[in-house]
């Protein structure tokens, strides 16, 4: 039997779970998801969201990892030989969310070094101008859809920041997850500590409560809204890293008889603290500023992903004093949140490549991250954000919610939920109980259904981007194309030989279970 790479104790694993689910989603995606979808109201979706598919199914997937000993692909396959390319799918869409998660880390790299060298935190700089032009170089999307050479024309300084990011992933990953367990000591207490300083210079600043307000006064109306409870869902899954692999890769580097259920409360509840922490720090600076320009808060926000690159820059460099220090420390603060979230999804793939084919770690992550960078440039171009926004919406509205029917309907009906439930009884301290049962094999299965036939629905009424110029051809080949060729991807994996022979039958893995005290 070979030897198992091991984390080094139980806190380092609940430390790189955490650091792998708090990231840029935290503060770059749930704020402004939550006040598109109904601000205060978007809150009942995300808890209900939280309960009864977050929590169970990352007790599903820590269970899958940690009782079958394997990487996504691995432990599908020794569920079934048949079942491995589902593995596979899950962590290609891993490594599809890391190829422009890591895109996103290199504009926060732009972000910490213009903002010194070019004086950019004054109140006189336009921060649209900044992200959009300067920052981006963002081709129109007419221009996008004419003139292919200027599009992709690569951007040098984010291409730069790309390349930094997937240097530091590979220095973090190749030497195994005990290494990674050491680097997480301090990529997720930091920037939960600058979170905290911006949070409390935020809700200090006058006009704070009518940025709160807004965030969490809620628009009832909106919950009726299938893409409302579809987007609470998916944030669920991504912001926990569910559904992916990840944790299920994480998982199987812990002993077999290590506590489940409290782990996955854990892990959820710190994160989804964080996102509201966030939420709170970015919306009492924002009211600040609308009060500061004399306008509404509506009136100041961004749509979408310029959230954290236009309107809490701009909010920052109006403060009364020390806008360039709290400036750099958000920025250091979305670096060191991204890259642990980074490295797991790198880690997520890498460990399926090393489970089947034997490969040493540091060969396998040497070239994942480096067709990694290769396929990155192409959200550092001209075009880049419009390629990420397609990318990110597909993944995130079907990618995940498919994953997430076919695991929850693949353990709940096919293979045997009962002996699951046995053995993260036998481990943990909270029981897993009927309840469990009920969400896994009905309840998520049902919800994601529904939610994932009324937007398909909804897509083709209508398409994705449409209003903002966004071309058939981008929504097919960032949207539609993606996420079939991840399963063709994943096929294609499990049919080429590997070195891994799993001869233990499942009797063998429940036999084995008795021996879990
Ligand atoms: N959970 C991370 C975030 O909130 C993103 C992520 C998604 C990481 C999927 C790993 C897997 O930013």
């Amino acid at each position: 039997m070979e030897k198992r790479d091991r984390w080094d104790s139980r806190s380092a694993f609940v430390l790189a779970a955490i650091g792998s689910a708090i990231g840029l989603g935290n503060v770059w995606r749930f704020p402004y998801i939550a006040y598109e979808n109904g601000g205060g109201a978007f809150l009942i979706p995300y808890f209900i969201a939280l309960f009864t598919a977050g929590i169970p199914i990352m007790m599903l997937e820590f269970s899958l990892g940690q009782r079958l000993q394997g990487s996504p692909p691995r432990a599908f396959k020794k569920l079934n030989k048949k079942w491995e390319w589902f593995g596979w799918w899950a962590i290609f869409i891993a490594a599809g969310i890391g190829v422009y998660y890591c895109a996103i880390m290199a504009w926060a790299w732009w972000y910490l070094f213009a903002g010194f060298s070019q004086n950019l935190w004054n109140s006189a700089t336009d921060w649209s101008e900044v992200f959009f032009v300067k920052c981006l170089n963002l081709a129109t999307t007419e221009n996008a859809g004419q003139n292919f050479l200027t599009t992709f024309s690569v951007e040098w300084n984010l291409l730069l920041g790309l390349f930094l990011t997937w240097v530091a992933i590979y220095f973090v990953i190749y030497k195994g997850v005990r290494n990674v367990g050491k680097i997480v000591m301090i990529t997720v207490p930091l920037p939960w500590l600058i979170l905290i300083i911006l949070f409390f210079r935020g809700i200090t600043l006058e006009g704070a409560q009518t940025g709160i307000a807004y965030f969490l006064n809620p628009n009832w109306s909106l919950l009726g809204d299938p893409q409302v409870w579809l987007a609470a869902y998916g944030q669920i899954f991504y912001s926990l890293s569910i559904g992916f692999g990840v944790m299920i890769a994480y998982a199987s580097f812990m002993p077999k008889r290590s506590d489940i259920t409290n782990n996955a409360f854990i892990i959820s509840l710190a994160n989804c603290g964080t996102s509201f922490l966030a939420g709170f720090a970015v919306f009492s600076t924002l009211g600040y500023m609308a009060m500061t320009l004399n306008k509404p808060v509506q009136d100041v926000l961004a749509a979408g992903p310029g959230l954290a690159f236009v309107t809490y820059p701009q909010a920052i460099s109006l403060l009364p004093a020390g806008a360039a220090v709290i400036g750099a420390l958000f920025f250091i603060m979305l670096l060191t949140l991204g890259i642990d979230s980074a490295f797991s999804l790198v880690e997520a793939f890498v460990s399926g490549i090393v489970d089947k084919w034997r490969m040493k770690k540091e060969v396998a992550a040497f070239w994942f991250c480096l067709i990694g960078f290769l396929l990155g440039i192409l959200f550092v171009t001209r075009s880049g954000l419009y390629w990420l926004d397609v990318v990110d919406h597909w993944i995130n509205s079907f990618g995940i919610a498919l994953i997430g029917i076919i695991e929850c309907v693949m353990i709940g009906w096919v293979f045997n939920i009962r002996g699951f439930q046995k053995y993260i009884n036998k481990v943990s301290e909270i029981a897993a109980g009927e309840w469990w049962i009920i969400v896994i094999k009905y309840v998520t299965p049902v919800v994601l259904g529904i939610i994932f036939v009324l937007s398909f629905l909804e897509e083709f009424k209508t398409p994705y981007g449409e209003s903002d110029g966004y071309t058939a051809f981008i929504r097919f080949a960032g949207g539609w194309f993606v996420i079939v060729l991840v399963v063709l991807l994943g096929i294609v994996f499990q049919a080429i030989k590997g070195r891994d022979v799993i001869e233990e039958s499942l009797d063998k893995i429940l036999d084995d279970d008795q021996e879990v005290e």
